[in-house]
């Protein structure tokens, strides 16, 4: 069991519920019931909850406690509740199915492939010259051994100095340097969880954090974003309140797969509500620098943080590259010489040369980020443009920042959508793969990495088989795989 969802909380979720296209056609619990499935099938409403009462639920929704009953008791025959007598009911799907939503899940090398699969940027051009400087560097560092388990000053230095310019004092002993904001992930994940520790994450979220979690054996517990609005303030701290999760992970700057930014008031109140119940949060912020349309970003979570309570993981792939695999823990000066320990059982220290190549990009900072953001609004107009004029039944939230757009499909096709697109040279990554339960089928997650050209391509090709797949009915629709 995963906790409990009240009436109020529940109501909130189920919105206009009454109100849906169709609805005259069929009576009150069937509507409610159908609504109930709509959230489970997006994933907004995770399995396992328990279900506020009849009686509450049907005040908290201003109707009788006969149509709850009604609608309990069809969700029941459709398989989506469990209910035992006296213990309440439970959110569940048909069949108890679950689709393992982690598993391998890598880039391609296959040249001819349009890969929107991986949403991160070629190198920039400034990569080699800071190469060959870094080369130049070297010998500084030759004489010694080249272990460096927290990393070489001189990057935690920068990456200190960027933190600060954020708004955010931070020394140099607070900065460990790992090899990717994933293996920052992973190192966190092996100090702070013990197997079966709680962590709760978003849903959707970063399918391999779902996969660093599940190597460390975590239960989590998931809290829905909105497609449109994201965070929910009142359920996310409901949430931390009622889990009491050992760690929260969250992606507040544009987030992945959803492109949603954090707004500074629910920052405070999630570090606030984390420390009253125990709870330390790991705070990915990957994107952080990737704002655009003139988007101004909130204060960094760990302004709000008195009491150690945040852990933030970054690093160089998305605003640089991800072939450099530098990345960074900020925490506390002697949560740092902890991690330290751990990783020197892991991987012992990450590459000096790469580093130097990090410091010297991380020099030329405002210029390259800058080149990046303006490419990358391109880029999402382009994917937008093709968006609309191919697939306009399609949903999309306009993200002002990060990589990725998170489009609401016209059916839940996501995951054959996927496999159809393979054989047209495309590479998606279906929306359950950023879920836990095999839902989210109704979302796809489209990164606008690539140039625009290979972009306004690539829906070309998606539209053409969407059409198929309605033409060609049932027959795609297989159990979804892993992809690797
Ligand atoms: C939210 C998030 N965290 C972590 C990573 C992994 O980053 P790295 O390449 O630095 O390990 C990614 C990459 O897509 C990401 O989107």
């Amino acid at each position: 069991m995963n906790g409990q969802v009240r009436g109020v909380q529940l109501a909130r979720l189920l919105g206009q519920w009454h109100a849906l296209p169709g609805r005259r056609r069929s009576p009150d619990y069937a509507a409610l019931a159908g609504s109930v499935r709509g959230l489970l099938a997006d994933g907004r409403l995770p399995l396992g909850v328990r279900l506020p009462a009849e009686r509450e639920l049907a005040e908290a929704l201003r109707i009788s406690r006969t149509t709850v009953t009604a609608a309990y008791r069809h969700l029941r025959e459709t398989g989506h509740l469990a209910s035992r007598r006296g213990a309440g009911s439970w959110t569940m799907l048909p069949g108890n199915h679950r689709v393992a939503s982690t598993g391998l899940w890598t880039p391609l090398d296959d040249r001819e492939m349009l890969d929107l699969g991986v949403a991160a940027l070629a190198a920039p051009p400034q990569l080699l010259s800071a190469a060959q400087a870094a080369t130049e560097d070297l010998p500084r560092y030759l004489s010694g051994a080249g272990y460096h388990p927290t990393g070489i000053i001189e990057l935690r230095e920068a990456v200190a100095d960027a933190y600060t310019a954020r708004g955010l004092p931070t020394s140099a002993d607070q900065i460990m340097v790992t090899s990717g904001t994933q293996h920052a992930l992973d190192l966190v994940l092996r100090l702070a969880l013990t197997p079966g520790g709680t962590v709760l994450v978003e849903s959707p979220t970063y399918p391999n954090a779902l996969a660093a979690l599940a190597g460390r054996r975590a239960r989590i517990t998931t809290h829905g974003l909105a497609a449109d609005a994201g965070w929910e303030p009142d359920l996310l701290l409901g949430s931390l309140r009622q889990t009491r999760p050992k760690l929260a992970y969250l992606i507040p700057e544009f987030q992945n797969p959803t492109g949603h930014l954090m707004p500074a008031s629910l920052r405070e109140h999630v570090v606030a509500a984390a420390h009253a119940v125990g709870t330390d949060l790991i705070i990915d912020e990957s994107f952080v620098d990737l704002a655009m349309d003139g988007t101004e970003v909130p204060p960094p979570v760990a302004t709000y943080d008195r009491h150690s309570r945040v852990v933030s993981i970054g690093g160089m792939s998305k605003p640089y590259w991800g072939g450099l695999r530098i990345g960074w823990v900020r925490a506390s000066a002697p949560q740092v010489q902890r991690l330290a320990a751990v990783r020197v059982g892991v991987d012992m220290a990450s590459p000096v040369l790469d580093q130097l190549v990090a410091v010297h990009l991380l020099a030329d900072a405002e210029a390259i980020v800058a080149d990046r953001r303006v490419q990358l609004a391109v880029q999402r107009d382009a994917l937008l443009g093709a968006l609309a004029h191919r697939l306009p039944e399609w949903r999309v939230t306009v993200p002002r920042g990060g990589v990725t757009l998170w489009a609401e499909l016209d059916g839940p096709v996501s995951s054959a959508l996927a496999r159809a697109a393979e054989e047209v040279g495309v590479r998606l990554a279906p929306g359950p793969r950023f879920g836990l339960d095999g839902t989210l089928e109704r979302f796809l997650r489209l990164p606008f990495t690539l140039p625009a050209a290979d972009l306004v391509e690539a829906v070309g090709r998606i539209a053409a088989i969407r059409y198929d797949l309605d033409r060609t009915g049932r027959q795609r629709w297989r159990e979804t795989t892993v992809i690797a």
